[in-house]
């Protein structure tokens, strides 16, 4: 399939951005003073910091389902294992799922860093404690074309996928299928919409938050909306720092 993303640097970029310490993460750098490394923990924060988890007794854990669509090297996949009993985590890079895989068995992997020119460290990665990596299915997947026979879910989790898409509106056509009444569906988009990854006339006309009403609002009621930074790092003196705007539906 596509693309940049199965480029070494940018998996290791990758998993840097999801499993890396903040030290590992900002080792080099003299430009942060503390407020922007909160934007270290987006993955963590797009479902600690975004579903509605009262919502949930500890009853339901044992039952509940996730999807995590665009799930990348799997970060958020398995902070969502700590809540939900099953999560299928789908991404349509190779290199992405099969570095989730490797994450999820060896519970820990090595990549290197890129400090400068031709500089990298070596520097080791861990799976977070407490999660149940047992309870995650990663598998190559379109979020436009899902397969079929994936079921209902509890949370549908989509972070910083939907400007990726040729096609938006085929995957959100596709949620109110995916969500059960009642379940979350949480969508974090910095709204970097592109012609590189999506053509204008897919691309909304609006604001992406209008543009999401006018796909959502007769399945789902918007119920949250928060902004999550996220920082990712090229090299020791340059980072990437966006925000991501999170908003969390419930399924009518
Ligand atoms: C910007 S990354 C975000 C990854 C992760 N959710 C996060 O928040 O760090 C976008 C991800 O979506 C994946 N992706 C892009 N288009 C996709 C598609 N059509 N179906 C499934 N995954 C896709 C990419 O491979 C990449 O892993």
């Amino acid at each position: 399939m596509n693309s940049g993303y199965e480029n070494r640097r940018v998996l290791d970029q990758y998993l840097l951005f999801h499993y890396g310490t903040p030290e590992q993460i900002l080792e080099g750098s003299t430009v942060f003073d503390g407020e922007e490394a909160k934007g270290l923990h987006f993955p963590e924060a797009t479902v600690w910091s975004a579903l509605l988890l009262d919502r949930y007794s500890e009853n339901d854990q044992g039952a509940l389902r996730a999807l995590d669509v665009g799930c990348a090297v799997g970060r958020s996949s398995f902070e969502l294992s700590r809540l939900c009993a099953e999560v299928i985590a789908v991404d349509y890079s190779q290199a992405f799922i099969e570095a989730a895989k490797q994450m999820q068995q060896g519970r820990e992997m090595k990549v290197l860093r890129y400090d400068e020119g031709q500089l990298e460290s070596e520097i080791n990665l861990n799976c977070p404690e407490a999660v149940n990596p047992d309870r995650v299915q990663f598998e190559l997947g379109d979020a436009m074309s899902l397969r079929d026979d994936l079921g209902e879910f509890d949370v549908v989790h989509a972070a910083n996928l939907l400007c990726r898409l040729s096609e938006p509106t085929r995957f959100l056509n596709r949620l109110p299928a995916l969500v059960k009444p009642g379940g979350q569906l949480v969508m974090a988009t910095p709204c970097t919409w592109s012609e590189e990854f999506t053509p204008k006339e897919n691309q909304p006309e609006g604001s992406t938050l209008d543009f999401l009403h006018i796909h959502l609002d007769d399945s789902f009621e918007l119920q949250r909306k928060v902004e999550l930074p996220f920082v990712i790092r090229d090299h020791a003196r340059k980072f990437q720092i966006s925000t991501s705007q999170t908003s969390v539906w419930v399924r009518k």
